[in-house]
């Protein structure tokens, strides 16, 4: 942990909103009365019928409940859109700026409200009522915000996709959400290479458990041409041409699903995390606001794809619901150089920048001089959010990109918190690079021992929360015992997070990683289940069990050992095809960077993979591997690591 402690920059201390001592003054009162703290947050949106109670809470997982603002209706593309177009319908809303430089789109209030309203008006043609399911599979293109926004105008639940998903990740996630219409593009574009996204699209359909899927409806946005299947694809431009713009919204009740979005377990396949409408949108647009310091003229600008919750909560609701302007990337940092970032933040006057650690880690690799070529004095606040970021990445960050006069909110959260957890409150809160700091208003974070038992003052444990806040999931979509037994059985009356943690004495936290077996490669979430799952549907595989090891850029590469079928020899080719093959059962994201051919792996003698070693032996942390008496044949660890590091 970096001591060095980095006070607010002068620059940024001159318009602070909010000080030191109304941080703690807030935090104080938000945990003392959450009720009135949560009931005077949420007059920030329009509700179409007041709630009267603000929350419904119990962490009990006998008598588990959680409900926000519950008997008051809304909706959320109106607050989104509606009320923003009646003060400023001509503020830009989505700037997009392509993969390739010279494409750029800048889109008002005024003119997403009426493209949300055609394309909710073809949805309702599609036959899409109020709570059905729309999977998404699309690339990062304004259509994407409009088809989850004109979901959420008609109370239909979107189930985002990320387009680096293979066919069979999407089918089984069309699967489970059953859900009957799915949007795409004929092709993504990223770093001048296309992503066949049509075609995965008809693969994925292919597969058993999609044949409720009656409407595929396909945006032209690369000049390829794409098979459609008569009687169910039809083209995006053509539907919108049909229709009319004038849709009403759609009262929601504040408990109605809003989305669902699949993340990792430790075990499984990927759940279907659900938000709900009300305390979700408080929660993503208090956050939003606060968490980044928001003005009237702010140019935002997040990263994230929208196939993940920070593309959900901080690209698309949290900024629109404020009415800000948001920026939507479709391409990546090195493309067509490394300089893209700083000649995009130059390009649109972005004030503030999201990104991961991963992204900021490459780019430091290349060089400051990419990011010099670019002047960046618009900016004045950098974030970063999806893993740990190390205190030398926090650095470069902060005195290359920022010059030295940004605050950096490094906010910790997940997808199933909805929105940011922990985080500096910028103008208020002193940094220590590596460090998410404090809580946010109304949260209540603690740190337990194995036994559930909260420690004080500065300790070191697994992160819990021990009340909610009204961005919480809700369910898993379809199996709520699954979620009682992942996130509140482990330690009882507390929300498990699954991450450890460190508190040190000025009260700052300092999130140490997963404690359970999910991986965070590139900041995005893996289960090392499903890639070992994945490994063993391959023919010549017998077994095999993935850990996390450290990478330079991506924070954690994947480790696979593998223990071949009897007949089958270990050679480079089938090293080769395994990666493959991984990449296509899952996606580019899951390909491992290591395959060790293992003899046998190290099991308990009742029969259970100890992990921790494998780990040790990934890490070449071979002089701490710890106790290997409990193994049933400890000489496995042995011939393990001559296979590894044959020249050892
Ligand atoms: O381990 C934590 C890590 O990412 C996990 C959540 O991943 P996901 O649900 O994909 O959401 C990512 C975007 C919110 C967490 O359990 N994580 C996220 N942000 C941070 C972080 N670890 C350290 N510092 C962060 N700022």
């Amino acid at each position: 942990m970096s001591q060095q402690v980095y006070p607010v920059p002068d620059k940024f201390l001159k318009n602070a909103r909010t000080t030191a001592e109304d941080y703690a003054a807030k935090y104080q009162q938000s945990v003392t009365d959450n009720t009135q703290f949560w009931r005077e947050q949420a007059q920030s949106i329009d509700w179409i019928k007041p709630f009267t109670k603000v929350r419904d809470v119990s962490f009990d997982k006998d008598n588990f409940h959680v409900e926000w603002f519950g008997d008051g209706q809304l909706n959320v593309s109106a607050n989104c859109l509606d009320r923003h177009v009646a003060n400023h319908p001509d503020k830009p809303a989505i700037i997009w700026e392509g993969d390739h430089p010279y494409r750029h789109k800048i889109i008002s209030f005024r003119e997403l409200h009426q493209e949300v309203c055609r394309f909710a008006n073809v949805l309702k043609k599609q036959g899409v009522k109020k709570g059905d399911r729309v999977t998404l599979y699309m690339p990062m293109i304004p259509e994407a915000a409009i088809a989850m926004l004109a979901c959420t105008r008609i109370g239909a639940v979107h189930c985002v996709v990320f387009g680096g998903f293979s066919p069979d990740s999407l089918a089984s996630r069309i699967e489970d959400s059953q859900s009957s219409v799915v949007i795409t593009a004929n092709e993504g574009l990223r770093g001048g290479k296309t992503i066949p996204l049509k075609t995965n699209v008809d693969a994925a359909l292919q597969m058993p458990g999609t044949e409720g899927v009656t409407s595929v409806i396909t945006v032209y946005h690369t000049e390829h041409p794409t098979n459609m299947q008569q009687g169910r694809d039809i083209w995006y431009h053509e539907a919108i041409a049909e229709v009319n713009e004038h849709c009403p919204p759609e009262p929601m009740d504040a408990e109605a699903p809003l989305f669902i979005l699949y993340t990792s377990g430790s075990t499984g396949k990927p759940k279907g995390v659900l938000h709900t409408t009300g305390g979700y949108l408080v929660y993503a647009a208090t956050t939003f606001r606060e968490v980044f310091d928001i003005r009237d003229n702010d140019v935002y600008w997040c990263t994230a794809d929208v196939g993940w919750i920070t593309g959900h909560s901080y690209l698309l609701y949290g900024p629109l619901a404020n009415g800000t302007t948001t920026l939507m990337f479709e391409g990546v940092p090195q493309y067509p150089t490394w300089a893209r970032i700083g000649q995009i933040i130059d390009k649109h006057d972005v004030t503030i920048l999201y990104t991961a650690p991963t992204a900021i880690r490459s780019m430091m690799r290349e060089g400051d001089h990419y990011v010099r070529e670019s002047d960046r004095h618009s900016l004045r606040l950098l974030g970063s959010v999806g893993e740990p970021i190390n205190p030398e990445a926090w650095s470069w960050y902060y005195n290359v990109v920022g010059e030295g006069r940004c605050p950096i909110v490094d906010t910790w959260w997940q997808t199933e918190t909805g929105g940011i957890l922990i985080s500096p409150i910028p103008g208020a809160t002193p940094l220590k690079p590596g460090s998410a700091t404090k809580p946010f208003y109304g949260v209540q974070p603690a740190i337990v021992d194995g036994e559930g038992n909260i420690l004080e003052g500065e300790c070191e444990g697994n992160l819990v929360l021990i009340d909610s806040w009204p961005g919480q999931m809700r369910t898993v979509y379809g199996d709520h015992q699954r979620f009682i037994d992942t996130y509140f059985s482990t330690f009882n009356g507390m929300y498990f997070t699954g991450d450890g943690a460190k508190r040190d004495k000025d009260g700052y936290y300092w999130i140490t990683g997963r404690v359970d077996d999910v991986l965070n490669v590139s900041g995005h979430r893996l289960g090392t289940a499903e890639v070992e799952s994945a490994l063993v549907a391959h023919q010549s595989v017998a077994e095999s069990a993935v850990v996390g090891m450290p990478h330079e850029i991506k924070g954690q590469g994947i480790c696979a050992y593998v223990t071949l079928q009897a007949d089958v020899e270990p050679t480079e080719e089938l090293r080769k095809e395994l990666r493959d093959w991984v990449r296509s059962e899952i996606g580019p994201i899951a390909t491992p960077d290591a395959i060790h051919w293992a003899p046998a792996l190290p099991k308990t003698r009742s029969g259970k993979i100890m992990r921790r070693i494998l780990r040790k032996i990934a890490a070449n942390e071979l002089d701490t591997l710890g106790d290997t008496s409990t193994l049933a044949d400890p000489s496995v660890v042995e011939h393990l690591i001559v296979t590894v590091y044959p020249e050892r």
